[in-house]
């Protein structure tokens, strides 16, 4: 077989794949076999790059880096749609339409209102070639890149009935597991949190490094279709055409044979749409046949036959009656409001979130206060306001406490953050526990068995004050302890008790958790703004544990993403005398403490403190081993254009944008030849 079939076959293979596991919920494969089939075609692809296709399946995981977004007009301009609050703007709205069709009969098709990012996908011979933002919806900004990273987006349609051309629009957003799952990430590396999932999707769809769009998984619901001439007849056909060539159409949507199922369908989802995987702020209403939408047409901003319904937000009032201050493993300080039980969206509420100091400020919030509670896209409701007719002289001025809840020690603020943090990070009882929870999780030594409970027992009974004396607990510590918790919101007590099989379970995780790998080893440290990528990056390039302690900030700011911040973390933490004490025990006990170095040995040092940037393909180097020659060779690899940027490497097929970029900032550019000539210097 040649390269050129290998790669067509792959590329048709694992977007069978992914669109059977994505669309239909169906593993054609195991993931190992997928991830081998996935590294032979990028492997392939880097040998041959102009036979790598367009709708090729490695662009998931991204890659690319646009230091700017072109600019495309769409073709169609991209309208907002009316919006109503009530029953009887609905029915103003129908008797509009009714008048606009002269008394023809027509249906209604509703959906849920996703609260994302509109985008717009363009296919050309079946092949997604653009996708883009709204913008101010004449034109918008060119994130093909990004929006193939979405693994529900099809890269290429096949069928009998698909147009040349085409264009299909909906909503790119960040799935509510997935918010929660990074702001629970962000948490546990001292990162301030992501706001809102529509937000976090924004942000992220404008992220310029595509391999930073894919790590974060966004998703997208199709839901038009634009095509010239017209090939379908209502926008139902559109939307179960959609759906059968693959796209992701969100199964939520119904025919309404008039206004008075239309309210049906908002009164059914009013509540239901809160057991959707994303948020959602109200109904989409669309006359369903083409002809009569043109016929309605459109005013300067919106479509005649569509509107949207918005649901109030969902709020209630009750009474703050304290406010708790938990202390995290970074030992940020949150306020935590506890609230006189309420039911809102078909759940009680009993606390939420106030963020930090400055919240409560803005608020102006008191103790005692009657408050409102709003549930939005976030699965923590939120205080949104005060009911100041309410407040009476019962009502106390929130006192910020100035030393730490939980150990006394004086708060810390740092200059431009809002949140408080007690700086007694090793005799802090939360701090420790959330250390000691960080150290077991299943990315760091998984020991998760030891979770629940488990570890403030060990603690209260002095037999671990810090993660690496669990690696000298012994059968007889354990056995038999047990201590009664007593949940202070339910009342309801709970008994954790190391009994036999609890105690084996415990020691063989402990015993197995030395042979994690040394990227885990490094993340379970727990040092400062060290999250995941970062440990597996630093792990990478330095290879030992040794290397990372006695590296410098300059030599810790040659790994790549290693920005200041980090280095500084890295440094300061290892400068720590207990925390190297630690480090020792682990080492004592067996952890893996060092893996395979994935960075090629030092070459030489012709390109000493230079920074560099390629853009195109190249003759002599895939990408990869374009950086690690650079690397090897003592230069550093940036991730955009700036004036700190030495040379600009020029290959074949170069991006203009690049190009212009770097002409306007005088940044020297340099051909593949050069860059061999200043290699060998
Ligand atoms: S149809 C002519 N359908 O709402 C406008 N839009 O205010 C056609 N949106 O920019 C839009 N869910 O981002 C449509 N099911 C849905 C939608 C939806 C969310 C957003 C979209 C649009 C905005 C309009």
């Amino acid at each position: 077989m040649t390269p050129q079939e290998r790669i067509a076959e792959l590329t048709d293979r694992l977007n069978f794949y992914n669109y059977q596991y994505y669309q239909n919920s169906i593993s054609e494969v195991d993931d190992f076999t997928f991830d081998q089939l996935l590294a032979e075609l990028a492997d392939l692809e880097n040998k041959h790059p102009e036979l790598r296709r367009p709708d090729s399946p490695t662009s998931r995981v991204g890659g690319t880096v646009s230091k700017e977004f072109s600019t495309v007009y769409h073709r169609f301009p991209m309208l907002s749609l009316g919006n109503t609050y009530s029953e009887e703007d609905l029915v103003e709205f129908d008797n509009r339409v009714r008048k606009g069709l002269n008394g023809q009969e027509y249906e209604y098709v509703c959906e849920l209102k996703f609260d994302g990012v509109a985008l717009s996908l363009t296919y050309e011979n079946g092949v997604l070639v653009q996708g883009a933002t709204r913008g101010d919806g004449v034109r918008g900004d060119d994130i093909t890149n990004n929006i193939r990273t979405i693994r529900t987006v099809p890269l290429r349609v096949t069928g009998p009935d698909i147009p040349a051309l085409f264009e299909v629009r909906g909503e790119g957003f960040l799935p509510l597991a997935e918010f929660e799952r990074i702001n629970k990430e962000r948490e546990d590396i001292g990162e301030p949190l992501l706001a809102n999932p529509r937000n976090a999707a924004s942000g992220t769809f404008k992220q310029q490094d595509s391999a930073a769009v894919a790590r974060r998984r966004l998703d997208c619901y199709l839901y038009s279709f634009l095509s010239e001439p017209e090939v379908f007849q209502t926008h139902e056909d559109s939307l179960v055409a959609l759906k059968k060539w693959g796209f992701n159409v969100s199964q939520t949507w119904r025919k309404c044979a008039d206004i008075r199922e239309v309210m049906t369908f908002i009164n059914e989802w009013e509540t239901k749409r809160f057991d959707l995987p994303l948020g959602t702020d109200g109904i989409v209403i669309k006359v369903n046949r083409y002809d009569q939408q043109r016929e309605l047409g459109y005013t300067a901003k919106s479509p005649r036959w569509a509107i949207a319904f918005k649901y109030k937000a969902l709020a209630a009032s009750t009474v703050l009656n304290d406010i708790r201050y938990q202390v995290g493993r970074t030992g940020a300080v949150t306020p935590v409001a506890m609230l006189t039980p309420v039911l809102l969206a078909g759940t009680i509420v009993k606390r939420a979130s106030l963020h930090n100091a400055n919240e409560i400020e803005r608020l102006g919030v008191m103790l005692n206060d009657t408050v409102f509670v709003e549930k939005g896209g976030e699965i923590i409701p939120k205080i949104t306001g005060v009911d100041l007719n309410r407040r009476t002289d019962q009502s106390t001025p929130i006192v910020y406490p100035t030393t730490c809840p939980a150990c006394g020690t004086p708060l810390v603020r740092k200059e431009g953050e809002a949140n408080f943090y007690c700086p007694n990070e090793k005799g802090c009882p939360p701090q420790r526990q959330t250390r000691f929870e960080h150290f077991i999780q299943r990315r760091a030594m998984n020991i998760e068995s030891l979770g629940e409970g488990k570890i403030e027992l060990l603690i209260d009974r002095g037999l671990a004050q810090t993660p690496a004396d669990l690696y000298s607990l012994t059968y007889n510590d354990l056995l038999g302890i047990e201590k009664v918790f007593l949940d202070e919101e339910t009342g309801k007590r709970r008994v954790v008790s190391f009994r036999e099989k609890t105690v084996e379970n415990i020691l063989s995780a402990i015993e197995r958790s030395k042979a994690q790998p040394f990227q885990n080893v490094l993340f379970a440290l727990g040092i400062r703004y060290v999250g995941n990528t970062t440990a597996e990056k630093l792990a990478d390039y330095f290879g030992s544990m040794d290397a990372i302690m006695t590296a410098s900030q300059e030599a810790l700011l040659a790994v790549p993403d290693t920005g200041p911040r980090i280095a500084e973390s890295v440094v300061t933490w290892f400068a720590d005398a207990d925390n190297r004490d630690f480090v020792e025990r682990l080492r004592a006990a067996g952890l893996n403490f060092a893996g395979e170095k994935k960075v090629v040995e030092r070459e030489g040092d012709t390109l000493d403190g230079k920074t560099f940037l390629y853009t195109g393909t190249f003759a002599n180097f895939s990408r990869e081993e374009l950086e690690a020659r650079i690397a090897a060779n003592g230069g550093k690899v940036l991730s955009g254009i700036s004036k700190k940027l030495n040379y600009l490497i020029v290959g074949e097929n170069a991006g203009p944008s690049k190009l212009e970029k770097a002409q306007k900032l005088n940044v020297p550019m340099i051909s593949e030849d050069e860059f061999l000539a200043m290699l060998d210097a």
